[in-house]
């Protein structure tokens, strides 16, 4: 059973993880992967998505330019978390130029792979919705072409990372998350802040996984420094944050080559606030089908973390 995927990231740091466990999958083909501006600019992510893909010897993989901000108001990035430039800020004098990137728009090129294999693609989103959302709104069908759809982002419990309440993801570019959650009718998974925290890994499985001595290993330990370090340090002061290593794209990457490795979910409607001045951003879940949507997601809950590191060791075998 080949899955297809497309996958829309905004390459920091645990995006790259995601999409290392992703480009070693057997039985996967990775038709595409498109870019968004997030964790970083969008010039610095297409540059992350090209550094991953060399590392990997996979640089035959098309990789596409998308949205360089939110459908409204200005960018937010995460340098705190994944440095200036989205990978840890290591110097890198052998990363592969962006004229690497092809010339169509990440928008226009997931329309067309969706169209070549109506109902057969995956979608793996695991950064703002800025593209999907923009393919939604050219083209109302687009929605009705994905096979899945598979997201890291928003939150079940109201606890955020980059406001009191907002997820990263959804934060930064909210009006695109509730575009794709009132748009998309196939089945969508949700990798939320507060699962992928619950479900965290030891560190010393993190200290083996970077321990393995391999070119890609390496590439890894140099890229988390920065991260493990703020993660560490973050976890010692903020109740909201895991006590173990959290790669939170990954979640989303592993459901969506793997149907066993989610093992429990809320099936409900969900929202996205626009307004609220401490809620901007946040997801919240119709348990009690309030809202009279008829489109319930799969919020995830429970995972089988044996096979995460199985899939992360993998990935830098
Ligand atoms: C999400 O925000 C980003 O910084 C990470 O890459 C992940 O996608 C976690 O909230």
């Amino acid at each position: 059973d080949r899955k297809l995927l497309l996958v829309d990231v905004d390459c920091g740091v645990d995006d790259a993880q995601a999409l290392m466990v992703a480009l070693v999958a057997p039985h996967v083909e990775i038709l595409g992967i498109t870019c968004c501006h997030g964790n970083s600019t969008l010039e610095n992510v297409c540059r992350n998505v090209l550094r991953v893909l060399k590392i990997c010897n996979k640089l035959q993989i098309p990789v596409f330019r998308g949205a360089s901000r939110p459908l409204l108001g200005k960018s937010l990035h995460a340098s705190c978390y994944h440095g200036v430039d989205g990978l840890g800020d290591v110097p890198d004098s052998t990363a592969p130029d962006l004229d690497l990137l092809q010339k169509e728009h990440a928008v226009l090129a997931m329309m067309r792979i969706v169209n070549e294999y109506p109902g057969q693609v995956s979608l793996v989103a695991t950064g703002p919705l800025t593209n999907l959302a923009l393919a939604v709104n050219m083209d109302a069908t687009f929605p009705q072409k994905i096979k899945n759809l598979f997201i890291m982002g928003g939150n079940m419990e109201s606890r955020g990372n980059i406001t009191v309440c907002g997820e990263f993801n959804f934060a930064c570019d909210p009006e695109a998350a509730y575009v794709v959650l009132n748009s998309f009718d196939c089945p969508t998974h949700i990798a939320t802040w507060e699962f992928t925290c619950r479900n965290d890994l030891p560190w010393d499985f993190y200290h083996d996984w970077i321990s393995q001595k391999t070119e890609k290993a390496e590439f890894m330990r140099r890229i988390t420094s920065h991260s493990v370090q703020y993660t560490k340090s973050c976890a010692e002061e903020k109740e909201a944050w895991a006590k173990g290593f959290v790669t939170c794209d990954s979640y989303a990457v592993a459901a969506a080559i793997d149907d066993k490795f989610v093992t429990d979910s809320i099936s409900c409607a969900v929202g996205v606030e626009l307004s609220g001045t401490l809620t901007r951003g946040m997801m919240v879940l119709d348990t009690l089908g309030m809202l009279e949507r008829k489109h319930k997601v799969f919020v995830m809950t429970k995972c089988d973390t044996e096979k995460l590191k199985f899939l992360l060791m993998e990935a830098l075998r």
